[in-house]
């Protein structure tokens, strides 16, 4: 959405712009990798849970808090705060100025690590468009092991994706982009599909299916909730301020909570496919293979052995690619119109000051399985340790706030309008309201706080 704060054209717009950002390497590439680890089936079962009690409602809280403001979350915080200037906890009430911030901040960081991750998928997808069109021969193992090892090549494909897309947002065509990556997401749940069938045809298919679906609770660890919450958060854009910036644009006629299932449900979705396309590649006897590399150790390979697979490959890595694209998009457009609306910066300098601070944030992430390989953080590479703390810690914290700023802060006439209760036909929606308010102040801050002290626990007991 360009300068000045218009409005989507059309209510399609904002559902292909919100899912082409909501929609990325979340679904594909982390979420096996964790439900891996947390032992798999009773997981999914918490993290589907988990979607529809705090996922949903905080999506519409911070869609509700961006359109009543007609602002990015820095600036929408000072708005409900100014409305508050007079009351009582005035000085309590304003520490929540500092979610504004956190939440920028955390994009940029978050990005800064997504980054490397794009990089990865470019990886692969040279390689097999290699592989395909000049018959260079392609070895999965063989192309994870050079990427993993030459940090510089990490370097390298992290400067060409943020370059990428530095030059998308300077130029203001993001709108463009993140609708055309809402409208490849059909062909790629058809790519998934199409792929998750051939891998289900596996030997290994029927361990597989059991460990991603069938609920065994006595896997599950005391980290097991923080980390089902903070990928909730994570994969739905929740608690970035990002959804604030995309409420601003929706106009005074959109039904929000329709907004919020349509997009939390979708995104599940995807998630769930990718599961059934990668727990077969990845099973070795009973139990998966893990860690970050999961997806790409596995997925090439299934290219490797299936007709045509070279094209099929190129096909999955461009459709990731541009899911990759669209998120990232959606972060750095969140940091740059913060940065504009409430710092006062022009778009294009604030495109290059922040797209160069996730560059230098991502030579960390990018040499840490070469150069820094040794840096090992509570048994975990820096990568990895990097995500547990932004994911499982970090919006944890922001979602909380954010859920107090808008049962707190934001009136309760803004709130009824968004569910349109002050239209005649008002019956289900009041019912629907009353179960959000309940979600927001009873569910979502004890759950996340049950998750932040189950993982203390978690670490005194290590
Ligand atoms: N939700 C995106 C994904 O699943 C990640 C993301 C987070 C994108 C925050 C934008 C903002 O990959």
């Amino acid at each position: 959405m360009g300068a000045g704060r218009g409005t989507w054209g059309t209510r399609l717009g904002f559902y292909l712009a919100a899912i082409g950002s909501a929609f990325g390497l979340g679904n594909i590439w982390r979420f096996p990798y964790i439900v891996s680890e947390n032992g798999g089936g009773a997981f999914v079962l918490l993290y589907v849970f988990l979607v529809f009690i705090l996922g949903m409602p905080l999506l519409v809280g911070e869609l509700i808090l961006g359109r009543t403001t007609r602002s990015g979350v820095m600036r929408a915080i000072d708005i409900v705060l100014e409305d508050h200037k007079n009351s009582p906890n005035q000085s309590r009430v304003s520490k929540m100025k500092w979610l504004g911030i956190g939440s920028v901040v955390l994009c940029l960081i978050v990005l800064a690590y997504y980054a490397v991750i794009s990089g990865w998928v470019l990886h692969y997808l040279t390689q097999l468009s290699m592989a395909l069109i000049v018959n260079v021969s392609f070895e999965a193992d063989q192309s994870l092991k050079l990427l993993l090892e030459n940090g510089w090549l990490q370097v390298l494909l992290t400067s060409v994706h943020l370059l990428v897309v530095i030059v998308i947002v300077a130029k203001d065509v993001e709108e463009g982009i993140e609708k055309a990556v809402g409208y490849m997401m059909p062909l790629f749940v058809i790519l998934l599909i199409g792929l998750a069938i051939k891998s289900l045809s596996l030997e290994s298919a029927p361990n597989a299916l059991r460990f991603f679906l069938y609920p065994d609770f006595s896997s599950l660890t005391l980290e097991s909730l923080g980390q089902a919450v903070g990928h909730v958060f994570f994969t739905l854009s929740i608690g970035f301020g990002m959804m604030v910036t995309f409420g601003s644009y929706l106009s005074d006629r959109a039904y929000i909570p329709i907004a919020g299932f349509r997009v939390a449900t979708m995104d599940s979705f995807i998630s769930i496919f990718a599961g059934v396309l990668i727990f077969p590649l990845v099973m070795v006897g009973t139990a998966p293979v893990s860690g970050p590399e999961m997806l790409f150790r596995s997925v090439p390979k299934l290219f490797q052995t299936i007709s045509n697979g070279y094209l099929f490959g190129v096909g999955f890595f461009v459709c990731l690619y541009l899911a990759a694209l669209g998120a990232s998009i959606g972060l750095l457009e969140t940091i740059v119109s913060n940065a504009r609306e409430s710092l006062g910066f022009r778009r294009v300098r604030a495109v290059w000051v922040s797209g160069g601070a996730c560059f230098i944030l991502a030579l960390l992430p990018a040499l840490s399985t070469s150069v820094f390989q040794e840096i090992h953080i509570g048994g975990q590479g820096f990568l990895e340790f990097l995500d547990g703390l932004l994911i499982n810690w970090g919006l944890p914290v922001a979602a909380l706030i954010t859920s107090q700023v808008v049962l707190y802060l934001v009136s309760d006439a803004q709130k009824k309008q968004a569910f349109e209760l002050n239209s005649e036909e008002h019956h289900s929606s009041e019912k629907i309201y009353g179960h959000w308010i309940f979600a927001l102040r009873w569910l979502v801050s004890p759950v996340i706080l049950l998750a932040l002290v189950l993982q203390v626990f978690a670490i005194f007991k290590r």
